[in-house]
């Protein structure tokens, strides 16, 4: 694969030098594209040892073979790292005064920018605002990681750590690659992998406090899941409109940090990806949180690809605004209100999928469905065609909406109700009482899948 790699001028830059290491030694060609600000840290000379190929930012420079057309135009993927919030600027702006830049305009192939920068750059509103721009052209920004920055201070800014840009990158260009239920509008058909549960169509009930028969509880004793890593997707996506509103939904994250919790419990290695929450997530699992569908969907593809389970319990935005104002939308009388168009997001639960089997990888994927019914048909029909379109192994299905007492039953409330489906038509299992019951029932039906019980 032809990779460029853009270094922005900060000194995370070094850091640059072990990503370039980890693609080079993966198979890959890369050419580096260091700015003029970023050969005060790191020289040239390094890139081009590294590399093995001539490393410049002119566009001057070997103009015989038009550079500034014909690397952009080869580049399979384009990763900048460090992302400075002036190379994120000029991205967002469409400046081409410089061979990255350029580059940056006639990329055919996914983008990746992992930011770089103290913390009130990353959260100044103009940076903010060239983020929101990149992500709303579908480029795709890294969230920095927290923790020491350059001088005594710390917070929000690090550079990611290059394995970390490494596998986001590896798994944009999988996930970015069309996929079966692309080809097809459904998933591929994939073998689910475990043990077979016996087919029978009865169900079988998981009860808040009364396990199924035979299934052991989900407790630190049982360690059903010990050693099995575990990736969690949880809360709500929040689409941006413009710097100061979005568009959300009802998700409390509850469900799925009481699943993290119970994975926990079981032994699991936890990965919680989370969006917007209104509760802690758990201190022991490790976290990644995101705002935008997007963001959601870079972090879970990487995640998933060393995973032995992927729970996608987040409630994750259909649509996104197709532009994000850079300035706040105002209200005058002069103009008429203002109307808003979506564009679709990709489902990243068949993403997950189509990746298991663009991989041969030999994981189980559960999805969760929250349906209502209508005069047509009811939850549950709803939620088995939605099974079979996902491709996933197991659905969690809630009925959600208003119940008998005219009370919302699922978002934001502490219990829940549920019904399991496989895709092989196995159970289906119901399960009811608080979330984390529920989320030890959905446990003990992975534990079973994998044949750890
Ligand atoms: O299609 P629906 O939103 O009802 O599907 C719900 C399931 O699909 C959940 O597991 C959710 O996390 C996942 N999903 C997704 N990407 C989307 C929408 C939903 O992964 N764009």
């Amino acid at each position: 694969m032809n990779i460029v790699l853009g270094v922005g001028g900060g000194i995370a830059a070094y850091k640059s030098a072990l990503l370039l290491r980890l693609f080079t030694e993966a198979g890959h060609q890369v050419t580096v594209i260091p700015t003029e600000a970023s050969v005060k840290f790191v020289g040239v000379a390094t890139w081009e040892a590294l590399s093995g190929r001539p490393a410049t930012n002119s566009v001057f420079d070997a103009v015989e073979s038009v550079n500034h057309v014909r690397i952009g135009h080869e580049a399979d993927l384009i990763v900048v790292a460090p992302a400075t919030a002036d190379v994120l600027a000029k991205a967002a702006a469409g400046l081409a005064n410089d061979l990255l830049t350029t580059t940056l305009l006639m990329a055919r192939g996914p983008v990746l920018f992992a930011p770089a920068m103290h913390t009130e750059m990353w959260r100044h509103a103009a940076t903010a605002a060239n983020v929101a721009t990149l992500r709303s052209r579908g480029v795709h920004v890294l969230e920095p990681a927290t923790g020491r920055l350059t001088g005594p201070d710390s917070g929000p800014g690090r550079l990611p750590e290059p394995a970390e840009i490494f596998a986001a990158a590896m798994a944009l260009v999988e996930g970015g690659r069309p996929s079966a239920a692309d080809d097809a509008g459904s998933p591929a058909p994939v073998p689910s992998p475990g043990t077979d549960r016996s087919a029978g169509t009865a169900p079988s009930h998981a009860a808040a406090g009364a396990p199924a028969a035979g299934a052991a509880p989900a407790d630190g004793s049982s360690r059903l899941l010990a050693g099995k890593r575990v990736v969690i997707t949880a809360g709500g996506t929040r689409e941006p409109l413009d710097p100061v509103r979005f568009l959300g939904n009802k998700s409390s994250g509850k469900q799925g940090v009481a699943l993290a919790e119970s994975a926990l419990a079981a032994g699991a290695e936890v990965m919680l990806i989370h969006g917007h929450m209104d509760v802690a997530p758990p201190p022991d699992a490790k976290l990644h949180s995101v705002d935008t569908a997007l963001e959601l969907r870079a972090a879970t593809l990487s995640a998933a690809a060393g995973a032995d389970v992927v729970i996608m319990a987040a409630a994750v935005a259909d649509f996104r605004p197709a532009t994000i104002s850079a300035g706040k939308i105002k209200k005058r009388d002069d103009v008429a209100d203002p109307v808003i168009k979506l564009v679709r997001n990709p489902d990243i639960l068949a993403e997950v999928v189509a990746h298991r089997a663009a991989q041969n990888l030999s994981q189980l994927i559960v999805g969760f469905a929250a349906e209502t019914g209508d005069e047509e048909h009811d939850a549950r029909s709803y939620a088995e065609a939605k099974l079979a379109r996902k491709g996933c192994d197991l659905l969690v299905v809630n009925e959600v909406g208003p119940g008998e007492t005219g009370q919302e039953r699922v978002f934001g409330r502490d219990g829940n109700q549920v019904e399991i489906l496989a895709r092989d038509g196995a159970g289906p299992v119901q399960a009811a009482g608080s979330k984390r019951q529920v989320a030890d029932a959905v446990v003990r039906v992975i534990a079973e899948r994998l044949g750890t019980t």
